[in-house]
């Protein structure tokens, strides 16, 4: 039996990792706040902990979380860069993740913004439900011959591409891992990032943030995209520079933003602030100002599929980390 401090839980966190384990195999410790240095005290006592994108495992909090006995952290996500690894590594805490869940859900959901904001459905569900009926304004393109640049082509930006040869776009790729076969066998195009930018007419990031990609899109490169382009980011918002990308939004050089990350979305995203009816972030309520702005809080992931596959191979890392048993190929860092 492993003790557990679960981190940043939302009700269906509980649901499915329940399901997945129930409270024979873990004793399982939810706690609605993130895991921080300043809260890493409350996991005294367990073997292991949770965590999920925004909880935040410097030095510091790892430091504290060895010294308590803790000896495993759990993602419950793909990315990583929430981590000091090299710090975890000389901690001797051992970390996992869930490197793929549902790409399909990721790349999806992608694209459902896309076409949200290309064909303007989320005004037009507004209008029509107030009885107006009009299409003024409304007026979208079509994807079929569009130019679609993925930036990334990993499990997700795969998908991704995909989907777009599938709605008759040609599709430019860059990775520094290109895929030769796999875009061989789809039609995809790899060719250099900058052609990518140059070229797309709809940009969609599927990289992970570290420290090279940080503000990958800035006021150089956002300046380098073809005029009225639209960007795709359900990566991670550090990759891009939200000032920058305000200013080409406020001179109208990009003819769409969707996003499901935002650079600051820590302490907003994933929560409730409509009671407050305060946004205190001035950036993010720029843009949230903008028509042509689209933005979801983080819920790229959110499928039953996805969250099945989160709690199943959590749960089985938990397990194999407890039993002394080798963890699953794939996930230790
Ligand atoms: P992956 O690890 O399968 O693929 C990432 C790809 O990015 C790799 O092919 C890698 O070579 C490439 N890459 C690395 N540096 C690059 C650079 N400078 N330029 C271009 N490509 C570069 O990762 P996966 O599963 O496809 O996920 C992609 C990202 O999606 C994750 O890093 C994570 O940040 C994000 N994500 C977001 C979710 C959401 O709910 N919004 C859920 C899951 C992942």
């Amino acid at each position: 039996m492993t003790t557990l401090a679960f981190y940043d839980t939302k009700p269906y966190d509980r649901d499915y990792m329940l399901a997945a384990a129930g409270a024979e195999q873990i004793t399982w410790r939810f706690h609605e706040f993130r895991l921080t240095a300043e809260t890493a005290a409350t996991a005294a006592g367990c073997e292991a902990v949770c965590v999920f994108v925004n909880d935040k495992l410097d030095r510091d909090c790892l430091q504290q979380l060895a010294k308590s006995g803790v000896r495993h952290v759990a993602l419950r996500c793909a990315g990583f860069n929430q981590v000091d690894l090299a710090a975890a590594r000389e901690l001797g805490i051992s970390v996992t993740r869930v490197p793929a869940y549902s790409p399909h859900a990721v790349a999806e959901h992608s694209v459902a913004l896309l076409l949200t904001l290309n064909r303007k459905i989320h005004r037009a569900h507004n209008r029509v439900r107030e009885f107006n009926f009009s299409l003024a304004g409304l007026v979208g393109f079509d994807l079929h011959g569009k130019t679609a640049g993925i930036i990334g082509t990993g499990k997700i930006g795969r998908c991704t591409a995909q989907i777009f040869r599938g709605f008759g776009c040609e599709v430019l790729a860059y990775d520094p891992f290109p895929q030769n076969d796999w875009a061989q066998g789809h039609a995809v195009r790899y060719t250099t990032f900058d052609e990518v930018l140059e070229k797309a007419d709809i940009l969609s990031l599927h990289l992970p943030l570290t420290p090279e990609t940080h503000h990958l899109l800035n006021a150089g490169t956002l300046a380098r995209m073809k005029p009225g382009a639209y960007l795709l980011n359900t990566s991670r918002g550090k990759l891009v520079d939200t000032t920058a990308l305000i200013g080409c939004l406020k001179t109208g050089q990009l003819g769409g933003v969707a996003l499901d990350v935002y650079e600051e979305e820590e302490g907003i995203f994933f929560e409730d602030h409509s009671e407050h009816g305060l946004l205190e972030d001035d950036e993010l309520s720029r843009l949230l100002t903008f028509p042509n702005v689209l933005i979801t809080s983080h819920q790229a992931f959110l499928t039953k599929e996805a969250l099945d596959e989160i709690a199943r191979v959590t749960v089985t890392n938990l397990l194999h980390h407890a039993a002394g048993l080798s963890l699953l190929e794939g996930t230790v860092l």
